[in-house]
């Protein structure tokens, strides 16, 4: 049994090869980044909730971009769920996940996305009904080899892996059959961000056209 919630994030990331992982400092800098990030395909948007601004940022993106992918990151509970779902972001990413986040996530429209770094914690959100993860810190949790490991005792399981992705290692996790897309900043630094560096961002983010 697969909890419609994998399904529908699957689905959604059906053209999707990069998940953008941003920090959204004010929201006057909600729309310039959308425009970069959206005019590349297959790059869906991840507005990380480690900003006040992070919610009426997505709700001012899904308003303006209509057609790219925006969903919310760093969902760590119930109460962050019921505002990004009020937001409109079309998923939900959690580095971890709790049996109290997959309570909650029963009762959202807005699909879940659980971060697992352990066979365990595959375990546990198999039994919840999940089989999409985001594999959170990929890097620091063996990266591409523990994935390849992953494969055999959860051959059905598909996985984001995002913490330490960067533009040269991006094609190697892509290249594994149980990893739908990747997840990472490193096209929208934070430093460029806050400082409106948009030439280096969209300069970064055209490479990930090539991925
Ligand atoms: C996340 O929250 O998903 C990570 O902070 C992204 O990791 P990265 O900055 O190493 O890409």
């Amino acid at each position: 049994m697969v909890f419609s919630d994998s399904q529908s994030a699957m689905t959604l990331m059906a053209d999707i090869s990069v998940v953008a992982v941003i920090e959204i400092p004010t929201l006057e800098h909600a729309l310039p980044l959308a425009e970069i990030l959206s005019a590349v395909d297959g790059i869906a948007l991840e507005v990380t909730l480690r900003t006040e601004a992070a919610c009426e940022a997505i709700r001012l993106i899904r308003k303006n971009y209509p057609q790219t992918i925006v969903g919310a990151g760093t969902v760590l509970g119930a109460n962050e769920l019921i505002k990004v779902e009020d937001a409109g972001a079309q998923f939900a990413i959690s580095p971890g996940a709790t049996p109290a986040l997959y309570e909650a996530a029963r009762n959202s429209r807005c699909p879940l996305i659980p971060g697992v770094a352990t066979a365990s914690e595959i375990m546990l959100g198999l039994s919840h009904g999940y089989d999409f993860f985001k594999f959170f810190p990929a890097e620091s949790a063996g990266g591409v080899k523990t994935l390849r490991s992953f494969a055999g005792p959860f051959s059905s399981v598909k996985f984001i892996p995002t913490g330490g992705v960067t533009l040269d290692n991006a094609p190697t996790y892509l290249s594994l059959h149980n990893v739908v897309a990747v997840g990472g900043s490193w096209m929208v630094p934070s430093e460029a961000v806050k400082s409106a560096d948009w030439p280096q961002i969209q300069a970064l983010v055209q490479h990930c056209a090539t991925l």
